[in-house]
């Protein structure tokens, strides 16, 4: 009989064992994706970031002949009402007999009882299982997107008609107004480079670089729609950002283009970058 009960400290090495096991036969996560792109980085392989990155706290487990077959995590955030259901997987021998649908429908119901008024998941669109199990428990409205990847050595410098340069401290007002203007979140971290016509900003770039691992993710890329700079222009600005890290050592860059947004979807692909995957968001009101 299945039982759903909260997972304790004792679950933790098999929900890391049935997680590698799940997610690796799936191609699940991103890291398994760039490190199948890109070979192993920082000498870790995606297995022992997944490893690390499992949590027992806030995760339920689910047991079917004494066995522990699946489990889901989740996030409450109280400030904003809002549940995120996250991590979770079945073990491949227990899966297609209805165990995901039972244990995230358990999350859904535990998130609303917490006081969620809005939840949120997301998930890759080659995993169509995942897909079909956050639609039946309820989750709908999906924005699709793209993560994208590309190597140091394939970075592509296009023409382009913009004067792209590092940002300077004296930068920081008319990035956070461009922000402010945008409605986009302002987050000074990071490596900011700029793109400026006729004077004025028109795109930035903010790279998130972790050392150790020798990657960066383009954590926001901004553009000012108004300014009209083209596909090839902002692929000129995420070139030139990139290659000042790949200059320091950085091997491995990605980034996210969203759906609709074909335009920094273009500017990818000019700078050198190829999509590792599509990705689907989903979220649900309570
Ligand atoms: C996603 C996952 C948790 C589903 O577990 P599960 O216990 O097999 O799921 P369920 O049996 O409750 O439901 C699976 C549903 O997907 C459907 N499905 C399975 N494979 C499918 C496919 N290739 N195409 C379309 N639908 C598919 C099943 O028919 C079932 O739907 P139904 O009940 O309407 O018939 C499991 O496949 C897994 O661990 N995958 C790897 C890790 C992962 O992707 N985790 C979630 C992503 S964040």
């Amino acid at each position: 009989m299945l039982n759903i009960r909260p997972a304790t400290a004792a679950d933790l090495e098999a929900m890391r064992e049935l997680g590698v096991a799940a997610f690796g036969a799936a191609r699940g996560t991103i890291g398994y994706l760039l490190e199948e792109r890109h070979g192993i980085l920082g000498g870790r392989t995606w297995a022992d970031r997944y490893r690390a990155g499992v949590r027992w706290e806030d995760s339920f487990v689910a047991e079917l002949e004494g066995r522990l077959a699946g489990f889901a995590s989740y996030v409450y955030r109280e400030q904003w009402r809002l549940g995120i259901l996250k991590n979770n997987a079945v073990a491949p021998s227990y899966q297609g007999r209805g165990l995901s649908t039972a244990l995230c429908r358990h999350v859904v119901t535990h998130l609303k009882a917490l006081g969620a008024s809005q939840l949120t998941v997301h998930t890759l669109c080659h995993i169509p299982a995942a897909m079909r199990v956050y639609e039946k428990v309820g989750f709908g409205n999906p924005v699709y997107g793209f993560v994208l990847s590309a190597g140091a050595a394939a970075l592509r410098r296009p023409q382009s008609s913009a004067l792209v340069r590092p940002a300077a401290a004296s930068d920081e007002r008319t990035v956070e107004q461009l922000c402010r203007r945008l409605g986009v979140p302002y987050d000074p971290k990071g490596t900011v480079f700029l793109a400026e016509r006729d004077g004025s900003l028109a795109a930035f770039v903010r790279l998130a670089c972790d050392r150790a691992d020798r990657t960066a993710f383009v954590a926001q890329l901004c553009i000012d729609r108004d300014r009209d700079l083209g596909a090839e222009a902002v692929g000129g600005l995420i070139a030139f950002a990139c290659a000042d890290l790949a200059a320091q050592g950085t091997l491995v860059f990605s980034g996210y283009a969203a759906e609709k947004d074909a335009l920094s979807r273009r500017a990818y692909e000019a700078a050198g970058f190829t999509v590792l995957c599509r990705d689907v968001t989903y979220t649900m009101q309570a």
